[in-house]
């Protein structure tokens, strides 16, 4: 098991991204329900912010709840959606002590008014904080979003805001909810899934991917650690060959 002592903090990825997943296998193992699981999951959620706020990281999203989550049983929905006006509430206080800036990502307007409450009140006590920027993740999915930004994009293309020529990734990425931050250099998953369910499908080009046996309640500081020291042996190539990155690092 890593610690915090064994990486090297010259090479950290500036936005780590997690796909947090196994809440109901961990309980149902147990002999729960599946809504134990996903209460369980929030001492994951406390231990990965900590670890990214000790290590110095600068972005840290977390996804909680995609837009397919919405067709689960509407008991866990319901139960998912309290948990969130719970959990915010309650870990406003820490996240405020260890100067997190929240951020939220994903379609708001679809989840409770008592959701989008307790979500903007965090939102706004924590906007000047300089830690940590944690970004949610909730009825969040790829898909949703580039199609959102699409939309915006051809309604600017309509109004004559924007020529159709001038447009290039960058210009592209404004559209994005995520055009604030770096794009995801580590994207982790728990559970033994291998796959991206829908997920920062844009931003996650040249991410690493990190996956792990370990389902999320169980997810702790050194699983985290493990994920950014396997981060840092990797060799990123963007698709240069070795050579050419060895010896641009050298100068
Ligand atoms: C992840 O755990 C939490 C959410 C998707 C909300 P799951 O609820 O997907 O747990 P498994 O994958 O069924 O074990
Ligand atoms: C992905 O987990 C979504 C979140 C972690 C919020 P799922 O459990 O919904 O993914 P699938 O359905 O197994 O692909
Ligand atoms: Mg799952």
């Amino acid at each position: 098991m890593a610690t915090i002592e064994s990486i090297n903090k010259d090479k950290l990825p500036s936005h780590v991204a997690v796909i947090m997943d196994g809440n109901g296998r961990w309980a149902q193992r147990k002999g729960n329900s599946r809504i134990f699981g996903h209460k369980n999951g929030v001492v994951a959620v406390r231990e990965t912010v900590e670890a990214a706020s000790e290590l110095g990281i600068k972005y840290l999203t977390l996804y909680a709840f995609s837009t397919e989550n919405w067709n689960r049983p509407r008991e866990e929905v319901d139960a998912l959606m309290s948990l969130l006006i719970v959990t915010i509430e309650k870990e406003l206080e820490s996240l405020l002590e260890n100067n997190v800036c929240l951020h939220v990502i994903g379609d708001t307007q679809s989840l409770p008014k008592s959701v989008q409450k307790q979500l903007f009140r965090a939102l706004d006590k924590t906007r000047n904080n300089t830690g940590l920027n944690l970004v949610l993740a909730l009825s969040y999915s790829g898909r949703w979003e580039i199609l959102n930004a699409m939309k915006k994009l051809a309604s600017d293309v309509r109004k004559k805001n924007l020529e159709v020529d001038d447009l290039s990734c960058d210009s592209f990425v404004q559209y994005l909810t995520t055009s604030e931050y770096p794009d995801p250099e580590l994207l982790i998953r728990t559970s033994g899934e291998y796959r991206i369910s829908n997920f920062m499908l844009w931003q996650i080009a040249y991410a690493e991917l990190y996956f792990t046996e370990v389902l999320w309640p169980d997810f702790r500081k050194e699983d985290f650690f493990d994920a950014i020291l396997d981060f840092q042996k990797r060799e990123r190539r963007f698709g240069k060959i070795s050579e050419q990155v060895n010896t641009e690092s050298v100068n």
